[in-house]
């Protein structure tokens, strides 16, 4: 058994209740790439400083980039008593180079190691989702053409409120992703700044050159308070904040599809290949994808609690509190990841119901508000339209028919200004025609905003 990398003061072996406890070798192993990395511009620094002699500097290279190739391959074991990623690379350096690997640790601490490794990680998690989040992106518009003539209800408090061609509903969705996208990049900006060299968390007093590091791990620059940036993880609140808010608009669509998906309304068929059966009820086909997307979101937004607690009150600088950081954040990342897995298939495989959709499209006086709107475009006071089309409603439910059905004389009694062309505004279809404002969902400019996000995501126009 090697002796600890910090055993010189200590007189006693740790206890093995201790080692069990505060290891972290059992989850963040996964840091091994990013620590590599780390590492190998850590040494070439300290080479081109004098710090180490080239040749030194090479040996340590070339073993740094084999023991990476080793545990890639699944070939080192990992031992409680060795703690962390960090030092399980470090013993195994020390034992392949001797003194030279010794050196590697000159003029850096585990803090600043492992809150590089962090970044490190975090920038490649949040470039591969941007990449996630853009082919969700790109199965909604590639839906968007040929919904473009479908025309859904759309809802406020679950019930039926005004028209709006499909296709908004799937450019809503990504508007949603695009803020995530948005926020993801904004996060990356400050988590791409260095904390290398701020070592335990008072800087060196050797003569190491950090924005050389910062620069060969493509760091923007390096952070200039060694105090707060060896234990600054506001960056991993921000990045599960942000990866909280990306499960959020997931369960947001997975409970709308899995009510659209109901016998209720209708609206959906989900891909047999993307549902499951039930083990005693023969007949069922169950959104458990979708299901599991909305609950998975409760382990993320979680996760992003976590971390904020984890953060508050909590002293500077560093404390081994922050050791269970990465639970929490590998946890948020791997359920959102494997959330946008899934999903761009559920997308473009789900089969809206035409027929069904259209055959009650015109329940639930979708028209009702544009019907008012003709009255104010002909001089009526809001208040006054609304009032006159609330009073008609009425006067149809009892009759048990739609607005569209009322003779015109009928209208005409409840306002002398309605004309026969009302009849061009009244009906869902209609309604939904006659929605021109920007940003509204009306066919003319879900079709505009459609093209616009064709472009923006390089999706092809069909024909
Ligand atoms: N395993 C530790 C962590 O993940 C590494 C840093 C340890 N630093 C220390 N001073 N004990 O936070």
């Amino acid at each position: 058994m090697s002796a600890k990398a910090w055993s010189g003061r200590f007189s006693q072996p740790t206890d093995a209740l201790v080692e069990a406890f505060t290891e972290s070798i059992s989850f963040d192993a996964r840091l091994a790439d990013v620590d590599i990395r780390g590492s190998r511009a850590h040494a070439r620094m300290l080479s081109e400083v004098g710090l180490l002699t080239t040749e030194e500097f090479q040996a340590i290279d070339r073993e740094l980039e084999s023991i990476g190739g080793l545990i890639v391959d699944g070939k080192m074991e990992f031992r409680t008593e060795l703690e962390d990623i960090h030092l399980h690379i470090e013993s195994e350096l020390v034992a392949r180079l001797g003194d030279v690997g010794r050196k590697l640790h000159t003029g850096r601490s585990r803090n600043d190691q492992v809150s590089t490794d962090l970044k490190l990680y975090t920038r490649d998690a949040i470039d591969h989702l941007d990449l996630q989040l853009q082919e969700l992106q790109r199965a909604f518009v590639r839906r968007g053409p040929d919904d473009l003539d479908v025309i859904l209800p759309g809802y406020t408090h679950l019930q039926r409120a005004q028209p709006v061609v499909a296709t908004h509903y799937w450019l809503a969705y990504c508007e949603k992703f695009q803020r995530d996208r948005d926020r993801l990049a904004d996060c990356r900006r400050r988590v791409n700044i260095s904390p290398l060299g701020a070592a335990a968390l008072a800087g060196t007093s050797l003569p190491i050159d950090r924005r050389r590091t910062a620069e060969l791990l493509g760091f923007e620059a390096p952070a200039l308070n060694s105090l707060d940036v060896s234990s600054d993880r506001d960056f991993l609140v921000e990045f599960t904040a942000a990866l909280a808010l990306i499960a959020a608009h997931l369960s947001t669509w997975a409970e709308e599809w899995i009510l659209w998906n109901t016998t209720e309304f209708g609206f959906l068929k989900l891909p047999d290949s993307f549902t499951t059966g039930s083990s005693i009820m023969p007949q069922k086909k169950n959104p458990d994808v979708l299901e599991l997307v909305r609950g998975k979101a409760a382990r993320v937004i979680a996760a992003a609690q976590t971390l904020f607690v984890l953060i508050k009150g909590l002293p500077l600088a560093y404390n081994r509190d922050l050791q269970e950081d990465k639970r929490a954040m590998f946890d948020a990342l791997d359920t959102v990841a494997a959330c946008l897995a899934i999903a761009p298939s559920i997308v473009a495989g789900a089969q809206l119901q035409r027929d069904a959709i259209a055959a009650r499209l015109d329940d639930g006086f979708l028209d009702a508000t544009v019907l008012m709107e003709y009255l104010i475009a002909r001089g009526i006071p809001m208040r006054t339209g609304h009032e006159v089309v609330g009073r008609l409603v009425a006067e149809c439910e009892g009759r048990g028919c739609r607005l569209a059905e009322l003779p015109l004389a009928d209208l005409q009694q409840a306002s002398s200004l309605i004309q026969e062309d009302v009849f061009g505004v009244l009906g869902a279809k209609n309604a939904a025609a006659a929605l021109i404002s920007e940003g509204s969902g009306g066919p003319a400019r879900v079709g505009e905003r459609l093209a616009a996000w064709q472009q923006r995501l390089g999706v092809d126009a069909p024909g």
